[in-house]
């Protein structure tokens, strides 16, 4: 932890009281150096903020003093596909991050909190939630009474479940622990397999779904789990390819895709516009974000060790006011 001075506000910039940040499993790779991207020296971590506007530049004109706000992931993707713009500039890697008390943005990098939405709850959406509603809804085009597969009980998987059984789908979501599995039903989920006793769980999904299989995976094992994904996608069914839980090193044949006419589509997190779709959602199904436990901002290094455990339901939360 480091004192530094706060940098000065540009004219188009808003300096934010950051009230509370959530972690994701990227910002584990951040800190042990193995993210895509190389890391910047003294790099401030974390893309995921909520706070409190308390200072805005000149020319700003859409925020005020006391304006509550959450980080975009990519302050460049306003809306429409990605592009090499787009997603560039992310928070937390290649931009210094807001684990910190003061977080100075451009205000195209803010987004204003509905009310009813807590600091700690908007501080989950940033990342993790707007990965699962893109893969769900943008990428993997998601309708009701379609059958979705969610692996794990982590940040993106269960703000999947949340999303999809609130649009009418059917989630069948897989963990290591019987427990998780239970907790995730009292979310609304369908089916729980267990992938340690069921290494073959894409076996289980044909069966729940009378052998047709499913028609969207978010995929956020990886490499691992892809060939039993492969395997429980209906033909036609889509695999929204978000994550690396299971490392880097290829393991799976696409060669299924082939067969299944199916797709494969790489997500990362998603737009300005996407959020305020998922804004839209969470308001007027009074979705709460799941938060398993909350540490204080000096103890920041027990919230990466609590995450890198996997003992975690849902969302990691580290409180600067604590
Ligand atoms: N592409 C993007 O834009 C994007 C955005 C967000 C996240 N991600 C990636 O998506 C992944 C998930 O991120 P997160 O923040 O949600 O992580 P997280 O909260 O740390 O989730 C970890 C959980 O994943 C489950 N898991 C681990 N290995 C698994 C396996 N082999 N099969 C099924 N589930 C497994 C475990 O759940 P159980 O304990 O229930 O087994 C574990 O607790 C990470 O790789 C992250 O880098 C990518």
């Amino acid at each position: 932890m480091v004192e530094a001075q706060l940098p000065s506000l540009g004219a188009n910039q808003v300096c934010v009281a950051i009230k509370a940040v959530s972690l994701n499993y990227r910002d584990l790779l951040v800190s042990q150096n193995t993210y895509f991207s190389q890391i910047p020296q003294g790099l401030v971590p974390c893309s995921d903020g909520a706070g409190e506007v308390v200072a805005v530049g000149r020319d700003v004109s859409e925020f005020e003093i006391g304006d509550r706000v959450a980080t975009l992931f990519f302050p460049n993707w306003q809306g429409g596909s990605a592009d090499a713009k787009a997603v560039s500039g992310a928070l937390g890697a290649e931009m210094g991050g807001v684990l910190t008390e003061r977080f100075v943005s451009d205000a195209n990098g803010l987004i204003k909190l509905p009310d009813g939405l807590s600091y700690a709850e908007a501080a989950t959406l940033p990342c993790a939630a707007l990965t699962a509603w893109n893969s769900l809804f943008e990428v993997g085009d998601l309708k009701p009474g379609q059958t979705v597969v969610l692996q794990g009980t982590g940040g993106v998987s269960i703000f999947a479940l949340q999303f999809a059984k609130a649009a009418g789908a059917r989630v069948i979501i897989t963990s290591s622990d019987d427990e998780k599995l239970k907790r995730a039903k009292t979310l609304g989920a369908d089916h729980g397999i267990n992938y340690r006793t069921r290494p073959d769980w894409a076996a289980e999904v044909l069966q729940l779904t009378a052998g047709k299989g499913a028609d969207v995976v978010v995929e956020v094992g990886g490499p691992g789990t892809l060939e039993q994904s492969l395997m429980s996608l209906r033909v036609g069914g889509r695999i929204a390819y978000v994550g690396v839980l299971t490392g880097l090193a290829a393991q799976a044949n696409p060669v299924m895709l082939i067969p299944k006419a199916a797709s494969i589509h790489g997500i990362f997190v998603g737009s300005r516009a996407m959020f305020m779709s998922m804004l839209d959602a969470i308001v007027a199904h009074n979705i709460r974000p799941v938060i398993d436990c909350e540490f204080a901002f000096d103890d920041a290094a027990s919230a990466l060790a609590h995450m890198k455990s996997g003992r975690h339901f849902g969302k990691i939360l580290i409180r600067m006011d604590a």
